[in-house]
């Protein structure tokens, strides 16, 4: 278990000047999917997902030394070019859990600016994105005070662990192609504290997957993830799902180095429906599908049976599909989507993605 508190990491006062650091990291979507934590932000079960190219946030963290001798976090935030009260909160109380890892967050001033490449309004959880983005800034920061974290695989891991205690999904987001969450005997080396890149095992077919995001509804959900998984802790299934995760999690990794389509689509939409399910059978139960999420996988599942094309789907914790192809079978896909699901997607919202090579520096 890595222990990452730190109390030499101050900067002499005086060597300090103003800087910035810019990070921009993809969003990722889970095939096996981690609902259901415990202790720190750990989970109870691996997950494993694609890391995404065009869905991005890119944060830029500005810092000068404070003139005060306060102990407060300094911090002004602004989201999309404008000052954000709300986000300014949640960031400002996430950087205080971290003073022990970062105690330098007391010496600076610090004005943060965040923006996601996808409309706000969309309905994409934007904290796999927002929080990867954050924490590898904060691991920058710490290469430019101190010259640590020269390793590129320490400054990740270490970026991981701090972007998990963000929100648990965003670990994945640091690594290109493929990152697997928790620990399993599957893959050597994984942890329940950060994730681990395992994009280079990978079949060649997957690493140009793409995944198109169909936007059913762009409302905020009617039950946070956060609460989604606090349910997990009362529901009867939660052991039985928590073993299922682990065997689909061997099917499926399987599947991927050998770039078997039809097993990966067919593990792939059962952990979807299971996650739906999931929610469906907590205390108090709740629906995160909308109708129209539920006329698209008909029309996904009729589509593949007619005409034997490899086209999956899955969901996160709300309402819109992410439809999963090779590149292979673009062309197609993307003019059935344009004629037969666009139409149940808000504002015909559709936004076109692909496995990508994880965060960069800007
Ligand atoms: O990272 P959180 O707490 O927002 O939870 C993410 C949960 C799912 O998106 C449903 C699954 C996953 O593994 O990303």
């Amino acid at each position: 278990m890595p222990d990452y508190s730190n109390p030499k990491l101050l900067v002499e006062r005086g060597s300090l000047s103003e800087g910035q650091v810019t990070w921009r990291s993809p969003s990722n979507i889970a095939l096996i999917k981690y609902w259901g934590k415990y202790g720190r932000q750990l989970p109870q079960n691996p997950s494993i997902s694609l890391t995404l190219d065009q869905a991005y946030t890119e944060t830029t963290i500005a810092y000068r030394p404070k003139t005060g001798t306060g102990q407060d976090i300094e911090l002004a935030f602004f989201f999309a070019d404008k000052p954000n009260d709300a986000f300014a909160a949640k960031v400002k109380a996430y950087l205080e859990r971290q003073v022990d890892v970062f105690p330098f967050l007391r010496q600076l001033t610090l004005t943060i600016r965040s923006h996601n490449s996808f409309p706000h309004s969309a309905g994409i959880a934007s904290s796999a994105s927002s929080m990867s983005a954050l924490a590898l800034c904060l691991c920058d920061l710490e290469r430019q005070f101190f010259g640590n974290l020269e390793d590129d695989s320490a400054f990740r891991q270490k970026a991981s662990y701090l972007a998990r205690l963000g929100s648990g999904s965003a670990c994945r987001s640091v690594y290109p192609v493929t990152a697997v969450w928790g620990e399993t005997v599957e893959i050597d080396g994984t942890s329940n504290e950060y994730a681990v890149p395992v994009g280079d095992q990978l079949h060649e077919d997957f690493r140009t997957f793409h995944d198109d995001i169909l936007i059913v509804s762009n409302r905020e959900k009617s039950v946070s993830s956060r609460a989604g998984h606090q349910l997990m802790d009362g529901n009867p299934y939660a052991n039985p799902r928590y073993q299922q995760a682990r065997q689909q999690l061997h099917r499926l990794w399987n599947a991927m180095k050998e770039g078997d389509l039809a097993t990966f689509g067919q593990i792939t939409e059962q952990e979807a429906m299971t996650l739906h399910a999931l929610m469906m059978a907590s205390h108090p139960p709740f629906i995160l599908m909308e109708p129209n999420t539920l006329e698209i996988i008909r029309r996904v599942q009729a589509w593949r049976t007619d005409t034997g094309q490899p086209l999956y789907f899955t969901l996160d914790a709300g309402p819109n599909i992410h439809l999963l192809y090779p590149h292979a079978i673009a062309d197609e896909v993307q003019d059935f989507t344009a004629d037969s699901l666009q139409p149940f997607c808000e504002n015909d919202q559709i936004i076109r993605d692909q496995v990508g090579q994880g965060p960069s520096k800007r």
